[in-house]
């Protein structure tokens, strides 16, 4: 079997097509959606990261502030910075880029986001409203994950999900989303004995581990959806992914590409977050 390739990229823009339409909509109400990308320090691969959030949201119609800040920024000014940023009306999303430099409590930062303006979803508040069941806002790399899957046509209820790497960022949150839609769920982690044991279970395995290579074709279930959420540099500067593809390509039924799958999508719904955090202004 030849895998199918799922194009993030492509689905990608038709979402933000979409968007770009609602903000039109929500301008004729006097709302232009907002969004506030701070980066704190001089890290390559954040950099890219945060102009590309940026540019996109321009692109959509929506205002983007980027403030970049020095490595040595204290933890104060951060704080400060996002107080000021809670309070401006012009300001519906908040994103501090992670991670953060050692000597600033990632923690205490993503607490001090308004949760009304956490698009990223990483807030408590937020966390928490996922795992009961009433999300606000989803974490933007597994809603687009559930994106695809959806646009895929894949079937979640009853079936066998497994995702290897539990971050907060995209194992836990994409636990709860799977979950919510009906699959069984095995969430493994860097501990789990046998890895292939459980990834040969599954119908949709989602890989989150900045691993390269860490799944390998024999340890994907014939037929199975593959979701490889890891984008590593090469020496040769190359991109890749957590999957080994040429292998795992031969097994699954479909497959995402790195680059071109799920990166393009987490930016999307970046988008799809702020823009509703700009229409419950209206509706408060
Ligand atoms: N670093 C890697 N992924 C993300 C993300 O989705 N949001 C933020 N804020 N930082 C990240």
């Amino acid at each position: 079997m030849t895998a199918r390739m799922i194009d993030g990229k492509a689905l990608s823009a038709q979402v933000r097509d979409d968007v770009a339409v609602r903000v039109q909509a929500l301008k004729k109400h006097g709302v232009t959606p907002g969004l506030a990308v701070v980066l704190v320090g001089e890290d390559p691969a954040s950099q890219v990261y945060v102009r590309n959030k940026a540019a996109a949201c321009d692109k959509a119609g929506m205002l983007s502030r980027e403030i970049r800040l020095a490595e040595d920024t204290p933890e104060e000014e951060l704080l400060d910075l996002i107080e000021a940023l809670n309070q401006d009306p012009a300001i519906h999303g908040i994103l501090v880029q992670l991670p953060l430099p050692g000597h600033i409590d990632a923690g205490l930062v993503i607490e001090t986001i308004s949760a009304t303006k956490d698009v990223d979803g990483f807030h408590i508040s937020n966390a928490g409203l996922l795992m009961t069941g009433r999300p606000l806002f989803r974490p933007c790399t597994p809603y687009g994950i559930m994106k695809m899957l959806e646009s895929e046509q894949v079937a979640l209820r009853g079936a066998e999900a497994v995702i290897v790497g539990a971050s907060n960022i995209v194992g836990k949150p994409m636990a709860m989303l799977l979950l919510a839609a009906g699959a069984t769920v095995t969430l493994c982690n860097s501990k789990t004995r046998d890895l292939g044991a459980q990834t040969r279970r599954a119908d949709v395995l989602v890989v989150a581990t900045g691993k390269p290579g860490i799944v390998t074709g024999d340890m994907v279930k014939p037929g199975a959806v593959v979701i490889d959420v890891g984008i590593n540099r090469l020496p040769s500067g190359k991109l890749t992914g957590d999957v080994e593809f040429d292998g795992a390509a031969q097994v699954a039924s479909a497959i995402t590409p790195v680059p071109g799958g799920v990166g393009p999508m987490t930016i999307a719904m970046l988008l799809v977050n702020t823009l509703e955090a700009a229409e419950r202004t209206l509706n408060t």
